[in-house]
């Protein structure tokens, strides 16, 4: 009996090379045949054809299934987006949005899980000895979306009535001022936090460092340090470090081997998740768990890379690594160390280098150089 049901979204682009290539070192560890794959439509050809980047049928797959692999997809701005809808669906007012915010909105995603750990041996490894895992909000924030321009006159003469920072605004033209909003619950820095914590206890990490600004940004970053220093004190053994993010961002260039664990919100997380992740090696070893209460979806962080689709040249690492980090999630550890372990000896041997690393190897020459290490 299959036990696992697994959505794959291989998306546009080098999406499907990499997840092919993903693919045969999930069956080189054995987790295919405890496993069923069903393959779903995402992305740039079903806005195209569809008018809809991710197609309702999508949706009912992942709700149907355990968790997601997905890779890439192609996305434009609003009005370049609109322009390439096939001539059916022309000047019907359709929208593009990004499937991937969409699906963390409606799964709840709230963690973005970046592990940033160098595998010795790779020649752009910033060092070899960093093992960072940032943990980013991934729904609230500055990200949420509630902004205004130009300022309706009733939300500015709100916030100059009820702030007397604000005060100074008050005489601007509505048409010259531009609002937007970084709004923290007290549940979403609880569970994000917590997530953090919990990680570093599972995999045995000696520090969680949270990366806010509450020295400045009182109120969002406050609450988001004063909650992490409540909740730390459930976690015997485990140190709470607190950096400023301008600071964080130095000591990552500085001192990237201090580090274990960070908690950040939503857009200081995406910053140092990218500076931490070309620490490592940058795109092509970056890989990234989105993760809810019941559902995850795993995905490299890089996008779809077109000038180099169908080239079989870019490095399928960053999806092996996704494809890791998902049976990690499911309790599959022991499948998870081996690819991790594949992936390893592969780097430190040398022998195998796609061109972001300085060699030629194919994408498919690099995956099937990981399954033999497996095999
Ligand atoms: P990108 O990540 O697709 O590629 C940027 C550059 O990074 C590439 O030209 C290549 O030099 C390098 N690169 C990327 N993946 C690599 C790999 N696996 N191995 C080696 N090198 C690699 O970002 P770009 O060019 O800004 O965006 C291309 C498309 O992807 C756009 O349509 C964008 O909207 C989309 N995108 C989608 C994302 C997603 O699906 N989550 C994330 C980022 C961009
Ligand atoms: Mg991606």
């Amino acid at each position: 009996m299959k036990k696992y049901k697994i959505a794959v979204l291989p998306g546009d682009g080098i999406g499907k090379e990499v997840t092919d290539a993903a693919m045969k070192v999930l069956d080189a560890v054995g987790f295919s045949e405890i496993a069923e794959y069903t393959y779903g439509d995402i992305g740039w050809e079903f806005w195209c054809k569809e008018g809809n980047a991710l197609p309702d049928r999508t949706i009912e797959l992942l709700k149907n299934s355990d968790c997601c692999l997905f890779s890439a997809i192609t996305s434009k701005p609003k009005e370049e987006a609109a322009k390439e809808l096939i001539p059916e669906l022309q000047g019907k007012g359709l929208v593009y949005f990004s499937p991937i915010v969409k699906l963390r909105q409606l799964f709840d995603l709230y963690v973005n899980l970046r592990p940033c750990k160098a595998y010795p041996g790779n020649p752009i490894n910033f060092r070899d000895d960093i093992d960072l895992v940032v943990f980013r909000e991934n729904t609230e924030g500055l990200y949420v979306g509630v902004e205004w321009y130009p300022v309706p006159e009733e939300v500015m003469k709100t916030i100059v009535k009820n702030h007397p920072k604000a005060q100074r605004f008050a005489d601007v033209k509505l048409e010259d001022i531009a609002i937007s909003t970084r709004i923290f619950t007290r549940e979403g820095v609880q569970r994000i936090l917590k997530a953090s914590m919990d990680y570093a206890k599972e995999f045995g990490y000696p520090t969680v460092t949270v990366v806010e600004k509450p020295n400045v940004i009182r109120e969002t970053s406050g609450l988001m340090v004063r909650e992490a220093r409540k909740l730390i004190q459930e976690y015997e053994g485990i140190e709470l470090w607190e950096t400023n993010i301008d600071a964080m961002a130095m000591w990552l260039v500085k001192n990237p081997q201090n580090y274990s664990v960070l908690v950040s919100s939503n857009m200081f997380g995406d910053i140092i998740s990218d500076l931490a992740a070309q620490l490592v090696g940058g795109l092509g070893f970056a890989c990234s768990g989105n993760i809810g209460k019941d559902f995850a979806v795993f995905e490299p962080t890089h996008g779809s890379a077109p000038k180099y689709m169908g080239m079989n040249k870019v490095n399928p690492i960053a999806q092996i690594l996704a494809a890791k980090m998902m049976l990690d999630w499911l309790g599959e550890k022991e499948k998870a160390k081996k690819i991790e372990d594949a992936v390893a000896a592969v780097i430190a041997e040398g022998k195998y280098r796609t061109y972001d690393m300085g060699g030629n190897t194919t994408t498919s020459e690099m995956a099937d150089a990981i399954c033999n290490k497996i095999n």
